[in-house]
């Protein structure tokens, strides 16, 4: 089996280092791995697999690779994905920037891994908020159609890189320290805002679930409402997820829906935390409730490691797809 000779682009970043444990911990093959970083952090040396890998400044198309991963902002996306893809390299793309393209298959390998089949050199990785939230909302979709969602979810500081991480701790030991990541204050605060607000008031982070929702269910009709918040945790994304099925379902037949999904802990009785989950693969679902009078709208409680399924292990996945 062919194995890739890969770029890990942003390998000093919260996201790269995670992918890295990844690679360890699966022991995914690799016929080559180079590291890049930008000026600040070239020249670190990471150890992997009893080596020491001198981290390169990306100044040009890397050679002897045919796989990138992407783990840098929208905007370095913007620059070189289309110039690694016309130098014939695969790239995996974390940012948001090329997710909602058509000829970009967006993708979480349990729901639609067929849509690889279809990529043009430039795959995306899903927002980390929706990766946490769709395998259940797949679950419940295929069984009894989904017609409405609204969610509220708690994200993480790891979610907005590792300058975030740093904002918390600084603050956690220094209350009087400045915020510079985030708008506000974080330590002993949530924030309700992730990303800018549009004119009618959904943030960026908010009309992201709704659409990439849409796109890997291949459900358009779907209404999603959602409002985002960051809370003073450092790893692990959870939610409040309200759904309106299309069927009338019994509770046992719901819990059903939610069996036999890959990467999917259901257990109703034992809600997960963060603190609980951070470093695990699976999204761990819990407290599904049935409206009683409504039995159409269904609620649970969904965590999940954002650094994990929500970024760097869902890429992994997707590469292991590219070369199995
Ligand atoms: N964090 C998450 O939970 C998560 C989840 C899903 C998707 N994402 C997306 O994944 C991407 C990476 O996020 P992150 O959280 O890992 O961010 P991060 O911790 O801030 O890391 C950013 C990485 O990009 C590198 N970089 C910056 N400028 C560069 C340049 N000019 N050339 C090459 N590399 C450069 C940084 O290198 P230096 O060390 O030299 O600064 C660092 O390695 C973002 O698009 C983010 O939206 C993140």
């Amino acid at each position: 089996m062919k194995k890739p000779r890969l770029a890990l682009i942003g390998a000093t970043g919260i996201v790269g280092r995670t992918t890295l444990d990844v690679f360890k911990e699966w022991n995914t093959p690799l016929a080559e791995l180079r590291l890049f970083s930008s000026s600040d952090s070239s020249g670190t040396v990471i150890e992997f697999r009893g080596k020491q890998l001198l981290v390169e400044e990306l100044v040009d198309i890397p050679q002897d690779v045919d796989t990138a991963i992407l783990a840098t902002s929208s905007k370095l996306s913007e620059l070189w994905a289309p110039k690694l893809k016309h130098a014939g390299i695969t790239v995996i793309d974390h940012s948001s920037r090329f997710r909602m393209q058509d000829d970009v298959p967006l993708v979480i390998p349990e729901i639609n891994a067929d849509t690889l089949k279809n990529h043009h050199g430039l795959i995306a990785n899903p927002n980390c908020s929706a990766s946490v939230i769709l395998l259940p909302l797949f679950g419940l979709h295929r069984r009894f159609g989904i017609e409405q969602i609204v969610v509220s979810t708690y994200q993480s500081v790891s979610g907005a890189g590792k300058a975030a991480i740093e904002e918390l701790e600084q603050q956690l030991a220094d209350k009087s320290a400045k915020p510079s990541v985030f708008p506000v204050p974080i330590a002993g605060n949530v924030i309700p805002r992730i990303g800018s607000f549009n004119k009618e008031g959904v943030s960026g982070e908010e009309e992201k679930i709704g659409d990439e929702i849409r796109k890997i269910l291949r459900a358009p009709e779907i209404h999603v409402l959602s409002t985002t918040v960051r809370v003073p945790v450092f790893v692990g994304h959870s939610a409040s997820v309200t759904v309106r099925i299309a069927e009338r379902a019994s509770i046992e037949e719901i819990y059903d829906s939610l069996t036999g999904i890959a990467g999917l802990v259901f257990e109703q009785n034992h809600f997960r935390t963060p603190l609980e989950i951070a470093g695990k693969q699976e999204v761990f679902v819990s407290r599904i409730r049935q409206d009683g009078s409504h039995p159409e709208w269904i609620q649970f409680w969904v965590v999940g490691d954002n650094l994990r399924k929500g970024a760097a292990s869902n890429a992994v996945q997707i590469l292991q797809e590219l070369f199995s």
